[in-house]
């Protein structure tokens, strides 16, 4: 049932404050300000290195996951898509946690690195949104999304739900690591509570950002730009315009524009910055300015502070609400969403079962 929505992917979408609601619920305990895990009797303070895999958005979640498990808990996280997993020999020591993240639990790469991680020793953790999936059943620790089943081929509210778990874990995993004081545990849970509004917030912005979404739809090729935790979601945005929209869109580190693709630049390229302002605003509005000396026609989604900073000579601005820095990565998944969708939307593509994917990919 689509409810009022036209598509499944715009009622996922719809759906995130609820559901990232529902999934912090089974981790934060707010009353005593505490970040907690289901798996009570598991003790992560054992946990000596990290190794990440996932494939698509849950890649992404990932990625992002990499910043935080490294900045909170001082852990050495190390990420893969699943399907280079296996034939890269990776070094898995003892004491290492695996996190496998999937939506379905059932991604063939994922489920083949799982047993194989596991069949060296590794203690597997499963972030994953099917609690009767073969992942959740093969992993030692299971770590449910709530998101609710998800239909639309492009995963939506999956993605901001493991991220809602993925910040908890990182929390968890410092905690255990003596490296977060109960101070900054209470900030860090009043923060990720403030996410469901904030994604509220952020759906809000659904008409402005239907009205420029004719900027890209014409577009052959586009660009996603971002830096830290905005670089996976440059990634993210850029996977979700091609696979419903089929325009060719590629997700760049912004630093990493001057050392190649800024070839590509010229009037015909729209370029999608992801600067929320922070630590990292100016460097990555520096990087913009390098694409609009080009004739680059930047689209800056950020915050009212970066907008007014930096938001002269844009075609245009997407404005979300101020969002601290731990949950930016959920705040900012639902514009490059919503971008995605209404471009699809506008060219007319089957934005729910778009051609050659499946939901569910089952072989290697
Ligand atoms: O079920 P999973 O999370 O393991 O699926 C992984 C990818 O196949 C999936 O995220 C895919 O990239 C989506 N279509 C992206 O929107």
């Amino acid at each position: 049932d689509k409810g009022n929505h036209r598509h499944f992917m715009a009622k996922e979408i719809y759906e995130q404050p609820i559901v990232v609601a529902q999934t912090l619920r089974a981790y934060l305990q707010r009353l005593e300000d505490k970040v907690t895990l289901p798996i009570p009797d598991f003790d992560l303070s054992v946990i000596k290195r990290v190794t990440i895999v996932a494939c698509g958005t849950s890649y992404y979640a990932g990625m992002v996951a990499k910043y935080w498990f490294e900045q909170f808990a001082r852990v050495a996280v190390d990420i893969d898509v699943a399907s280079e997993f296996r034939y890269r020999a990776p070094v898995m020591e003892d004491g290492g946690l695996m996190i496998v993240i999937s939506q379905s639990g059932e991604t063939a790469d994922t489920l083949a690195a799982l047993r194989h991680a596991k069949a060296e020793g590794q203690t597997i953790a499963a972030v994953v949104n099917v609690p009767t999936s073969t992942m959740a059943r093969e992993a030692d620790l299971l770590l449910p999304t709530h998101a609710g089943p998800e239909i639309g081929v492009a995963s939506t509210k999956a993605f901001t739900c493991q991220l809602a778990v993925l910040a908890a874990l990182a929390a968890n995993l410092a905690k255990a690591k003596g490296r977060m004081t109960p101070e900054e545990e209470k900030a860090i849970v009043a923060h990720l509570a403030e996410a469901p509004a904030a994604l509220n917030d952020a759906l809000g912005r659904d008409e402005a950002i239907e009205a420029m979404a004719g900027a890209v739809a014409g577009a052959r090729d586009v660009l996603y730009l971002g830096r830290g935790t905005d670089y996976p979601l440059a990634l993210e945005g850029a996977l979700k315009l091609k696979e419903i929209s089929y325009i060719h869109a590629e997700g760049y580190a912004a630093g990493e524009m001057k050392h190649g693709p800024i070839a590509l630049i010229d009037e015909h390229v729209p370029v999608i910055v992801i600067a929320p302002s922070g630590p990292l605003f100016e460097k990555t509005v520096s990087n913009m300015q390098e694409v609009q000396a080009r004739g680059g026609k930047v689209v800056l989604i950020s915050d009212a502070e970066g907008i007014a900073a930096a938001g002269e000579g844009c075609i245009a601005t997407i404005e979300m609400p101020k969002a601290h820095p731990l949950i930016a990565p959920i705040v900012y998944a639902v514009p490059v969403q919503l971008l995605a969708y209404h471009v699809a939307v506008a060219k007319g593509t089957d934005v729910d079962q778009p051609r050659n994917l499946a939901k569910s990919v089952t072989v290697e």
